[in-house]
């Protein structure tokens, strides 16, 4: 697998449904005034600013150092700092640990459970949303039709199951307490919807290759794609996503 570049410009000016899919999740955060809360993964940090205005003492981490530019420019205020969710330490731990979109980004998810039961107090809680199984299969599919073999080697995220992902939070000591996965169809905006996906999210697919290149991959694919996912002027998306709510037992 390869990393990904992102594109705070783009990410924010038309892919705003990623974070305001993540609002209802921040219901079942449920953040309290002078909790201290880290925000892993927190991309260009609209829901950063979200959990601050509970009150709550949040810190946003990321890894690119564009988007934290742009959560930085976004909300001065705030407290951002950058790491790999896969490996990081925190002075002080934290009464919650949320994530919205990004763990099915981090390639050592055993790794980011580490670090996230790491960085919870006792009695803390761990929010999380991502892409699960079964996630965008038919991009995937399409993807391997139109790359072939070296399709799945560009593949940037690991959308995991329930059984995946809940023993990774068990073996590091927390309880999982709400685990759920489902389909959340998602439109994206316009006739353009599906490209402006796929330059935004799928860049490792079409690293190397010249603008031409990437022009007959990108119509390649909509054709491969159009009969499942576009109707009435409309490209809906086939997400699944993944849900849990865990908690670190009190010792
Ligand atoms: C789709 S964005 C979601 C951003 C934000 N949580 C939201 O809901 O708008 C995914 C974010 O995860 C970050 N990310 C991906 N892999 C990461 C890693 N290994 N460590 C830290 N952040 C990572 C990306 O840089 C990006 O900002």
């Amino acid at each position: 697998m390869t990393s990904s570049s992102w594109d705070p410009q783009r990410y924010q000016g038309r892919h705003s449904y990623v974070w305001q899919f993540g609002e209802s999740l921040l219901e079942l955060l449920q953040p309290r005034p002078g909790e201290r809360i880290l925000d892993v993964g927190c991309g260009t940090g609209q829901l950063t600013a979200e959990i601050a205005r509970s009150g709550a003492e949040v810190t946003g981490l990321d890894n690119s150092p564009d988007m934290l530019a742009q959560a930085r420019k976004n909300y001065p205020q705030l407290k951002f700092v950058a790491a790999d969710a896969a490996g990081f330490q925190v002075p002080e731990p934290f009464d919650a640990v949320f994530s919205n979109a990004a763990l099915h980004w981090v390639k050592d998810q055993p790794a980011a459970a580490a670090s996230i039961a790491r960085a919870l107090k006792p009695g803390g809680r761990f929010v999380t949303e991502l892409g699960g199984k079964g996630c965008i299969a038919s991009i995937i599919s399409a993807m391997r039709d139109v790359f072939g073999a070296e399709a799945d080697q560009r593949r940037p995220w690991t959308f995991p199951s329930i059984g995946e992902f809940a023993p990774l939070l068990e073996q590091h000591g927390l309880e999982v307490r709400q685990a759920s996965l489902f389909d959340r169809p998602t439109p994206v905006e316009g006739e353009h919807g599906l490209e402006d996906w796929l330059r935004m999210f799928c860049s490792s697919y079409f690293r190397g290759l010249s603008p031409e290149q990437t022009r007959d991959a990108l119509r390649a694919l909509a054709d491969r794609l159009r009969p499942a996912l576009y109707r009435d002027g409309v490209w809906t998306l086939d997400y699944r996503r993944l849900r849990v709510v865990a908690v670190k037992p009190n010792r």
